[in-house]
């Protein structure tokens, strides 16, 4: 597989899932699914830069995660802080530019901090552009969007892009591909204004076990899909 086969941009989302899952099989603590969850995300986006992939989105935590236990809650949120404290300077290295999609506000406050701080940081890189959607709901994010133009008094009637211009990461342009792990086959909640057209690609793997190759597969499905947007080809 070349690059020049590839759409540029190209976006793909990952539904990362199944870390408890991993976890249960090893007989070990779910946060340790998680940490491994970590590592398989930096395979990925290392893999990402190499296949031409000029966004990489990863569903870290949704809206609903909050009906989790309260230790599993906490043990997420160390992990966030630390991951982002750690790894910026690395992704800054690499020209990564880091951004965040989700509602900062319901956040720890030093996590949103760490999320500003990092968005900051990275925000004149050029290479991939990595968003982490963390305490993201795609329903939240639409309600946002008519709230904010409740707020700015808009009176005349809404077109499509006054919602899309004003979803929490506008730039973004719309994931060509979402793969989910784990054999679930669903969005929960991920992405919902933007998956419109949207490749999906499912895979029984579980997320602390993807690699580089199983990226590879994805994209490969995708280059073989036909894409018609209601059309006929
Ligand atoms: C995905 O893994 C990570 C988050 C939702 C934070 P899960 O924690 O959902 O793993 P399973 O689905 O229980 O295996
Ligand atoms: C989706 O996974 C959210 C993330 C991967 C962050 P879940 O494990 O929360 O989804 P459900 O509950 O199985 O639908
Ligand atoms: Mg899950």
């Amino acid at each position: 597989m070349s690059e020049d086969v590839l759409p540029r941009p190209f976006h793909v989302a990952i539904i990362m899932d199944g870390n408890g899952r991993w976890a249960k099989k090893k007989r070990l603590p779910r946060l340790l699914g998680h940490r491994a969850g970590i590592r398989a995300l930096e395979r990925t986006v290392r893999a990402a830069e190499g296949l031409g992939i000029t966004h990489l989105s990863i569903y870290a935590f949704s809206t609903e995660n909050w009906k989790r236990p309260e230790t599993e809650i906490k043990g997420l949120m160390s992990l966030f802080r630390f991951s982002i404290r750690r790894k910026v300077d690395e992704i800054s290295r690499e020209n990564v530019r880091l951004r965040f999609a989700g509602k900062k506000e319901g956040l720890p406050g030093d996590v949103a901090g760490l999320m500003n701080w990092a968005e900051e940081k990275t925000a004149a890189n050029t290479g991939l552009t990595l968003v982490a959607c963390l305490n993201y709901g795609g329903r939240a994010e639409i309600v946002d969007c008519v709230n904010s133009l409740i707020a700015e008094g808009r009176t005349t009637p809404v077109m499509e892009e006054d919602i899309t211009g004003r979803m929490y990461a506008p730039e973004i342009p719309m994931p060509d591909l979402i793969i989910r792990t784990s054999g679930e086959q669903r969005l929960s909640n991920f992405w919902l204004w933007q998956c419109a057209y949207s490749e999906l690609y499912f895979t029984d793997v579980l997320w602390p076990d993807f690699g580089p190759e199983d990226l590879k597969r994805a994209v490969e499905h995708f280059l073989n899909r036909e894409r018609r947007y209601g059309a006929i080809k």
